[in-house]
């Protein structure tokens, strides 16, 4: 393990409790006060509780929550860009005291998923949280959409995880950071790429990724296959995709498929240095951060979420993101390239609107093979007949 990149705030943090001492919490629990949680925030609990969200080790009190917005730093200084909250509905809220064990129970199942010691039961001001971390009050953005859907009042204190959520499908892709850290050093690697996506690899994010597999030991590649908005491709079709490409086009002893569950926010910039802090803790050394990621419609630029690691120190992020510019197929050179690379002028660049390409898909026409891999492309076509995938043009 003392080959591995050090998890961010050094310590791998581990909430989740098992044996007897969850069968003992678990009969206290039924006393508590129980909280209703959504899948959301199991998804949250979960991660906090497996160490991926290191160095958090519950949902966030004031000091940190405030510290987070203002700055961009937990209170104790570490980098951390997005809240990590429990909203509360305020009647609930305030029957809380400070002190007391409540339980966090599934709306949907009724599952004690943890219990949180409560530290702190504060109101924020969603308008304010919605500009600093989405940069924007408009309600159409998904993430303020959902921001503003939730109470006003949080609870925030140390949890200790004592049921996991079980995923449907894929089962076999869930590792938790401290699984993939052993994995990657088994591997022999010493230097990992981590690389965040919400849609299928299409031949751009192939591009990028590739250059990154030169200059590193392995590709961790990443999915998020937590909450998206209901436009994008989901999660089931997208790793029958990855399979796919992966064993089509990629050296097996040098990748690695392992999926992030976690919710998507939407937030351009600050989701991209969370993105970033999360991969260290699966135990990559670089992360990539191509054009607008995990932006949606126009509300960030195309290189926001590069620029936006300015503001901190190489040793202040321990990873090092690597800056990829917009990759496009272009047919004068007859192959893959950036305006860094490639001399021509945008009428030799193939560009597909996503919008575009799932209206393609949907009629069942394969995008051209510059575009997507047509391995790839036949499971999404396979995809639209069980899933619906929309024409937004995010
Ligand atoms: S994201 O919301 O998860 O960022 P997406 O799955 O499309 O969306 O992107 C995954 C990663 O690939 C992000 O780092 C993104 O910036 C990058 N990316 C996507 N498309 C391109 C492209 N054409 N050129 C360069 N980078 C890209």
């Amino acid at each position: 393990m003392s080959e591995t990149i050090k998890p961010h705030g050094g310590t791998l943090i581990n909430r989740v409790v098992s044996g007897e001492e969850r069968d003992r919490l678990l009969k206290e629990a039924v006393h508590y006060q129980q909280i209703p949680v959504n899948n959301w925030t199991v998804s949250d609990l979960d991660l906090i509780g497996i160490g991926a969200f290191s160095p958090l080790t519950g949902f966030m009190e004031e000091q940190d929550y405030k510290s987070v917005l203002e700055r961009m730093r937990l209170a104790n200084g570490a980098v951390w860009s997005i809240p990590i909250v429990l909203p509360v509905e305020e009647a609930l809220a305030e029957r809380l005291l400070i002190g007391e064990k409540v339980a966090l129970v599934g709306e949907d199942d009724q599952v004690v998923y943890g219990v949180l010691d409560v530290r702190s039961v504060y109101q924020v001001d969603q308008r304010e949280e919605a500009v600093k971390v989405f940069k924007t009050d408009d309600i159409e953005h998904p993430g303020v959409q959902k921001l503003f859907e939730r109470p006003k009042t949080y609870v925030g204190g140390p949890i200790q995880l004592l049921n996991r959520p079980k995923p449907s499908k894929f089962q076999e892709f869930y590792f938790d950071p401290a699984e993939t850290r052993k994995r990657f050093v088994q591997n022999g690697w010493k230097t990992v790429v981590g690389f965040q996506t919400r849609n299928p690899v299409h031949r751009a994010h192939e591009y990028i990724q590739k250059i990154a597999m030169e200059i590193v030991d392995g590709l961790f590649l990443n999915p998020l296959v937590g909450e998206t908005k209901s436009d994008d491709i989901s999660a089931d079709v997208r790793m029958r995709s990855y399979l796919v490409l992966l064993d089509n086009y990629y050296p097996k002893q040098r990748t690695f498929l392992g999926v992030f569950p976690a919710a998507m926010r939407y937030a351009g910039p600050r989701e991209a240095i969370f993105h970033a802090m999360v991969r260290k803790n699966y135990g990559c050394t670089h992360f990539i951060v191509g054009r607008d990621h995990a932006g949606v419609g126009d509300y960030y630029g195309t290189y926001e979420a590069q620029e936006i690691f300015k503001n901190f120190s190489a040793e202040d992020l321990g990873i090092t993101p690597l800056f990829f510019e917009h990759s496009f197929f272009c047919t004068k050179c007859g192959n893959m390239g950036t305006s860094k690379t490639c001399p021509h002028d945008k009428s030799h660049h193939m560009h597909l609107s996503g919008t575009k390409v799932r209206s393609m898909l949907r009629e069942g026409i394969c995008p051209p093979a510059e575009f997507t891999r047509p391995e790839v492309a036949k499971v999404l076509i396979e995809g639209m007949s069980d899933h619906l995938v929309p024409s937004s043009n995010t």
